[in-house]
């Protein structure tokens, strides 16, 4: 080879070996695409619906309804459509777009059909918060009838986010309805409860006890009469968001958005964050949990449930990217987008 060829060679290489480093430092991107079949590590679609995520020591877990894979219909209830509850799962993540299955961490009892956790009864909407005083990990999630007239939230405790937990069992918080929930844990250390009640008419806020495990007795009543569900909430610049559904069963509405000084409220309702095409109806969606990527008030990743009513196991995850427009929160469609490293 002549000393002019051999040159080229080693530049064309040390090129090419620059380009793959220069890659590699930029990682390879993390695409999520809204509403497409998302599977796990192992290759099963993810069954993780109206769900949440709780990012602890750099990792995320996801956690969120096993329905079942079934779907039938039922006269009796004004919905319609359900599959039967097969429990809490989880799924762990670095990156949240590549997720592994860890389990049903909290299994059904498929023994006790008088059980708060039998599969002919409704288990939602989980959340889990991690307690720094009792280093417990703790569920709050929606416990229902079959005829969802039972309304109570349940609440379960876990050592290792990855479970199993253990179930403590349901009530009525502050002697009110509880439905669509979730629960936020603010940098202070003080935990809430966010909940539809009064038939859904209003959404009941609650102070949890420095446990975690039960309501303190002090609460607010919000939106009322409004028929407000699926609360999902985060604080950006010291203030409060919530973002909620109106109530229409399976089927899609307009989401809203509101904000407050406090996570007890006043709420100050500031409209749709959702903006383009198909916003009206939340892009044929629902919202069950809002997510500050790391656990920091910088990248915020926007979750909703696109239920698919006669075939529940297969209702879609579409997550978006919130921003900050003019001092409000927007969501726009992407058909796929990259998280930021
Ligand atoms: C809307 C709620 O947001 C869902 O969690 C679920 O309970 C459905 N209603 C049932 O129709």
């Amino acid at each position: 080879m002549h000393k002019r060829n051999s040159l080229f060679y080693i530049v064309a290489l040390a090129c090419l070996f620059m380009i793959s480093v220069g890659a590699c430092r930029n990682g390879t991107p993390k695409t999520i695409v809204p509403g497409i079949v998302w599977y796990d590590t192992d290759g099963n679609p993810i069954n993780a619906h109206g769900g949440g995520i709780m990012y602890h020591d750099g990792v995320y877990y996801w956690y969120g309804e096993y329905k079942g894979d079934s779907t039938y219909y039922r006269d009796d209830i004004c919905v319609g459509w359900r599959a039967e509850a097969g429990g809490v799962s989880c799924y762990s993540s670095t990156d949240l777009v590549s997720w592994k299955f860890e389990g049903v961490v909290l299994p059904p009892d498929t023994q006790d059909a008088q059980s708060d956790l039998h599969p002919s009864q409704i288990i939602e909407r989980p959340k889990v918060i991690y307690n720094d005083k009792t280093k417990k990990f703790v569920m709050w999630v929606h416990i229902d009838s079959p005829n969802y007239e039972k309304a109570h939230t349940g609440v379960a405790v876990g050592d290792s986010p990855t479970g199993r937990f253990t179930y403590l069992g349901s009530f009525k918080p502050n002697g009110g309805d509880s439905r669509d929930q979730t629960v936020f844990k603010d940098d202070d250390g003080r935990a809430y409860h966010i909940h539809s009640s009064e038939w859904n008419k209003t959404l009941y806020i609650g102070l949890l006890n420095d446990d975690y495990t039960q309501h303190t007795g002090i609460y607010t009543r919000n939106f009322i009469e409004q028929y407000r569900e699926a609360p999902a909430v985060f604080k950006h610049d010291g203030k409060y968001y919530l973002i909620s559904s109106g109530c229409t069963g399976w089927d899609p509405n307009t989401a809203q958005c509101a904000v407050a000084d406090s996570m007890l409220g006043e709420w100050k309702v500031i409209g749709n964050p959702c903006i383009g095409k198909d916003a009206e109806k939340t892009y044929y969606a629902q919202s069950t949990f809002v997510l500050p990527v790391g656990g920091k008030d910088g990248q915020i990743v926007a979750m909703f449930d696109r239920w698919n009513k006669t075939d529940l196991d297969d209702s879609r995850y579409v997550w978006l990217p919130l921003t900050f427009v003019d001092g409000k929160p927007v969501i726009e469609w992407k058909d796929q987008w990259n998280l930021e490293e």
